[in-house]
C-alpha cells in the first residue's frame, strides 16, 4: 500500500509544480532576461574603439530612424536637425540597445529580439518559406514545427490595416494578411501576419494567439543578426509587447553596457517599495512614445541655465523630452546642449581636452591622472514632480572611447530631447501606465 502511495504523492506535487510554474501567476508577472546587444557583438570588434564606433553609429541611425518615424506621425519635425549630415554611416536601422529572449509555438522555440521603445510592431524571421533572411546565430523561428502556429487571413479582425506597418492584401486573390516595415536606409522587413502561443524563457504561458509578423524577405539588414532574429515592439497601442499582453505595467533593470551581466523585464510587476525614494517623472504617452516631464539639469548641485522652453512642447505639440533604450546618448536640443556642455567644460577644468568622437564634441585625456572621476561633473536630472532628482554615476556621464580617453556621453540632437539608455544603464525603470507614473532607481549595488 505505502509503496503504490508515494509515487502518487509525487505525481500529485509535480501537476502542482507545473500548474505553478507554466501559468500566469495570479497578478500575471512575467519576467524575461535582457541582455545588452554588445554581449553578443564584442567578440567581433578588435579593440574597444572599434565597438565604440560602431555603438556610436547605431545611435546615429536610431536618431534617424525616430526622426522618420515622428515624420510619419505628424507634419512636424520634432526630431530635426539641420546640419546633421547622415551620410558618413553606413550602419543600418536597428530596433534597439537590450535583447530579450521568449518562446513562441508549441512546442515552444526560442527567439531572441531586440526590445524597440520606438514602434508597437512586433516581427521575427520565421522558416521555411524565408526567401532572404540574414543569417544570425540565433534559432530562426520554424512554422512548420508549431501546431498552434496559424497564418492570419485579411478577413480577420486582426489584420488591421489602420495599423502601423500592416498592409492586408495587396495582390488579387490572394488572402494572408501582409506587414511591410520600411527603414529610412531602404532597408526592409516584409512578411504575413500570424499568431500563435507564446510564454517566457521559463515557460510561463502568456498568450495564446499572440499577433506578429513573420518576416520571410529582411533586406539591407546586416548589422544585428549577431544580437536578435527580429523586434519586439514596446510602445504601448496596436500589437504591440505590453498592449497584447495587457501590461499595464513593467519594469527593466538594464544592465551596464560594458558587463556581461543580465537584466530583466518584468511585465505586470511594479514594486512600489523599489520606487519610493527614487526620481519619478510624469508618462506622457503620445504620438506611440513615452514622454516625461522634465524640468532641468544640475551640475554640481547648481542648476543649469537652460530655459525651461528647450524642455516643453510648443503650441503645435513638438519638443519635449522622450526616453527611448533603443538610444545611447541622450540628446538635447542644440542650444540646450550647448550651455549644457559649456557648464561642463567649465567644472572639468582639471581634464585634459582631447579630440571628439563622432556626435561626442566633448573629450578628454585620462591618462596618468589620479582619481580622474572625482573631476568630473555631478550631473543631476531633475523631473516636473517634488521628488530627489535623479544623480547620474559618473560612468552614465562619461564614455570610454578607447583606453585613455572619455567623452561627455550627451550630443545635440533636435527639438525633441531624448533620454537614452547609457544614462539609464545599471537602474530600474518602473513604467505604470494608468497613473503616468515613471521610477527611475539606480542599483545600489552597481
Ligand atoms: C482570427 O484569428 C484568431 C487567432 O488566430 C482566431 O482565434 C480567430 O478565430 C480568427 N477569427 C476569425 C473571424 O477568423
Ligand atoms: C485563440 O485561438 C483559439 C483557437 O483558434 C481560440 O479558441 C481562442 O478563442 C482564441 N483566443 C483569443 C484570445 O483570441
Ligand atoms: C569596459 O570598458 C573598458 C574601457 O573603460 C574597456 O577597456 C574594457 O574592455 C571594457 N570591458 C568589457 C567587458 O567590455
Ligand atoms: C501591476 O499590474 C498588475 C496586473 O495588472 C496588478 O496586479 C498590480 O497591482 C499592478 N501594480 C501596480 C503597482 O500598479
Amino acid at each position: 500500500m505505502a509503496k503504490t502511495l508515494i509515487p502518487n504523492i509525487f505525481l500529485v506535487l509535480v501537476v502542482l509544480i507545473s500548474l505553478g510554474t507554466n501559468a500566469l501567476s495570479d497578478k500575471g508577472v512575467a519576467r524575461f532576461p535582457l541582455y545588452h546587444r554588445e554581449k553578443f557583438m564584442a567578440s567581433h570588434f578588435k579593440d574597444h574603439h572599434s565597438l565604440v564606433k560602431a555603438r556610436l553609429g547605431r545611435d546615429r541611425a536610431r536618431f534617424k530612424l525616430l526622426h522618420q518615424r515622428h515624420l510619419q506621425h505628424s507634419n512636424s519635425a520634432p526630431f530635426l536637425r539641420p546640419n546633421v549630415d547622415f551620410k558618413e554611416t553606413n550602419v543600418f536601422e536597428e530596433g534597439g540597445e537590450y535583447v530579450t529572449v521568449l518562446k513562441v509555438g508549441n512546442p515552444p522555440q526560442k527567439v531572441q529580439l531586440l526590445v524597440d521603445m520606438g514602434t508597437p510592431f512586433t516581427w521575427w524571421q520565421c522558416q521555411p518559406g524565408c526567401t532572404q533572411c540574414y543569417s544570425t546565430p540565433h534559432h530562426i523561428f520554424d512554422t512548420s514545427m508549431s501546431s498552434t502556429y496559424t497564418q492570419t487571413d485579411c478577413s480577420n479582425g486582426s489584420c488591421d490595416v489602420q495599423q502601423l506597418y500592416i498592409q492586408g492584401c495587396v495582390r488579387r486573390g490572394e488572402h494572408q494578411c501582409r506587414f511591410s516595415v520600411h527603414y529610412v536606409d531602404r532597408s526592409v522587413s516584409e512578411g504575413i501576419m500570424a499568431t500563435d502561443t507564446i510564454s517566457t524563457d521559463e515557460g510561463v504561458h502568456l498568450r495564446n494567439n499572440f499577433s506578429f509578423g513573420c518576416g520571410s524577405r529582411i533586406t539591407g539588414i546586416d548589422m544585428f543578426n549577431e544580437a536578435a532574429t527580429g523586434i519586439l515592439g514596446f510602445v504601448p497601442g496596436g500589437y504591440s509587447f505590453p498592449t497584447q499582453l495587457q501590461a499595464n505595467n513593467f519594469t527593466f533593470f538594464l544592465p551596464y553596457y560594458n558587463t556581461t551581466d543580465g537584466g530583466t523585464l518584468d511585465l505586470n510587476y511594479y514594486d512600489e517599495f523599489r520606487f519610493q525614494h527614487s526620481s519619478t517623472a510624469i508618462l506622457d504617452i503620445r504620438t506611440d512614445r513615452y514622454y516625461l516631464l522634465f524640468s532641468g539639469i544640475e551640475m554640481n548641485e547648481v542648476a543649469i541655465p537652460i530655459p525651461p522652453e528647450f524642455w516643453e512642447f510648443d503650441s503645435d505639440g513638438v519638443g519635449g523630452v522622450t526616453i527611448d533604450t533603443g538610444t545611447t546618448i541622450t540628446k538635447f536640443p542644440e542650444k540646450a546642449y550647448d550651455i549644457f556642455k559649456d557648464y561642463f567644460i567649465r567644472k572639468a577644468q582639471g581634464l585634459p581636452r582631447a579630440p571628439g568622437e563622432d556626435q561626442l564634441d566633448t573629450c578628454f585625456y585620462v591618462k596618468g591622472l589620479y582619481a580622474w572621476t572625482d573631476l568630473v561633473p555631478k550631473v543631476k536630472f531633475l523631473f516636473k514632480v517634488r521628488n530627489p532628482p535623479l544623480k547620474l554615476d559618473v560612468r552614465q556621464v562619461v564614455m570610454a572611447v578607447s583606453d585613455d580617453k572619455y567623452c561627455l556621453a550627451f550630443a545635440a540632437g533636435g527639438r525633441t530631447s531624448i533620454i537614452g539608455s547609457w544614462q539609464l544603464q545599471g537602474s530600474y525603470i518602473g513604467f505604470k501606465l494608468p497613473s503616468h507614473v515613471l521610477g527611475i532607481q539606480p542599483r545600489s549595488s552597481y
